[in-house]
């Protein structure tokens, strides 16, 4: 089978030097990546910037922004079997972006954002099955705000993600997740090393897309 997956965070420029972002690492989508190819499968990897060294066998296409991230998993999609949107994409980015670098004198009060693209939301279809999992990073409601984002982005899964503590979620090497599926049911994956939670994902996802 052939997966499809992104990790890792976007920029949203706000001039030649700065930025806004969030805390993602990349981890848990480059353990996705990793397990999928243990498993035999192919791996096409979208990446934000992060330090991590790309898992050997993958197909690496690295982007910064969240259109960038867009194109790379639109012009990719028709290739896959599975979509894994583990990345942590930006909502927001600034109204404008400053081609000189702001100078400390000329320091905005406050910086203007406008919403970003929402990849899951705006990705053009091809006519064969792609089956898809989303994430969705929560600090309140897990449950109530997961299963709204199933629905709304149109995937056949999506992975719930607490990210309201420190030892696990955004950065750390374990994580905690329920899965949320569109028949009602739900699997709760307690804390676990990031590895170890990718290889029962990729198992559930692969079986969820020979079922599809
Ligand atoms: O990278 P790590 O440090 O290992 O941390 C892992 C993680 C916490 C980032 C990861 O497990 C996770 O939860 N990823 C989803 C982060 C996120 O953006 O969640 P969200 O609830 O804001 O978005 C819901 C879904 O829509 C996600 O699949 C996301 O990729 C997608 N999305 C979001 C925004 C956007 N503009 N376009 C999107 O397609």
């Amino acid at each position: 089978m052939r997966f499809l997956i992104t990790a890792g965070p976007t920029r949203e420029p706000i001039d030649p030097v700065r930025f806004i972002s969030n805390r993602s690492s990349g981890k848990m989508g480059f353990a996705i990546a990793s397990a999928a190819l243990e498993a035999g499968h192919e791996v096409m990897l979208v990446t934000g910037p992060v330090c991590l060294a790309p898992p050997v066998g993958a197909q690496v296409v690295r982007v910064i922004t969240g259109d960038e991230m867009f194109d790379a998993v639109q012009s990719r999609l028709a290739e896959a079997d599975f979509l894994v949107m583990c990345a942590a994409v930006a909502d927001f980015k600034p109204a404008e972006y400053s081609k000189n670098k702001i100078k400390k004198r000329n320091a905005p009060r406050a910086i203007a954002l406008v919403p970003a693209r929402d990849i899951l939301s705006s990705l053009v279809h091809p006519k064969k099955k792609i089956t898809i999992a989303g994430f969705a990073a929560e600090t309140e409601s897990l449950a109530e705000n997961a299963q709204k984002k199933l629905r709304e982005k149109r995937c056949d899964v999506i992975v719930g993600n607490d990210v309201s503590r420190m030892d696990t979620g955004l950065e750390s090497d374990d994580n905690e997740l329920v899965l949320f599926f569109r028949n009602g049911e739900t699997i709760a994956m307690p804390r676990e090393n990031k590895l170890v939670l990718a290889r029962k994902l990729v198992k559930i996802f692969a079986q969820l897309a020979e079922k599809s």
